[in-house]
């Protein structure tokens, strides 16, 4: 059965723009408090969605993040056109980052993103294609 929808909508994000970083994740986590979920429901999407807008921004040209909330469940799915990951067994791995200096001096590339937002979900996949993009499916369940 699909469930009815609360909320939906997909935000742009700019390859390359660290200005914006967190402004989305900023967004819909404020979205997910106004609709009255729990304390622990918005800050692990606030989390999975920081996590994802940081990897479109830092590693892909473009991306979107659709965000659908329904009673029960939230559902985001980043997806962005860049390099793809090669090895998404290792990408995983804590502590693994391709990140460059100027990612670096910002104070990120500390290999932690995917496996948080692994640790915000109740389900996680990733598929990715080299050199076509990246598309991440995120689940939490409410209750
Ligand atoms: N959307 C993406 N497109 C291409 N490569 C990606 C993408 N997301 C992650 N990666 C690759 O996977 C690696 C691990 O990502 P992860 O988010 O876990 O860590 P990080 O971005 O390097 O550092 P942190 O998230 O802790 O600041 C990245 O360094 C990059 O090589
Ligand atoms: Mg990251």
């Amino acid at each position: 059965m699909v469930p009815t929808l609360k909320y939906k909508n997909t935000f742009p994000v700019e390859g390359g723009n660290f200005d914006n970083a967190g402004v989305i994740s900023l967004q819909i986590k404020n979205i997910i408090r106004d609709m009255g979920f729990p304390d622990d429901i918005q800050r692990r999407a606030a989390i999975a969605i920081y996590e994802s807008e940081l990897n479109i921004i830092s590693y892909a040209r473009a991306g979107n993040i659709n965000v659908r909330i329904a009673p029960h469940l939230i559902c985001i799915d980043a997806a962005d056109e860049g390099p793809g990951i090669e090895d998404i067994d290792r990408a995983m791995k804590d502590g693994y980052s391709t990140a460059n200096d100027r990612i670096r001096e910002m104070g990120f590339g500390a290999g932690m993103g995917l496996s948080n937002i692994k640790k915000c979900s109740d389900k996680f996949e990733i598929i990715s294609e080299t050199n076509k993009g990246t598309h991440l499916k995120i689940l939490i369940d409410i209750n």
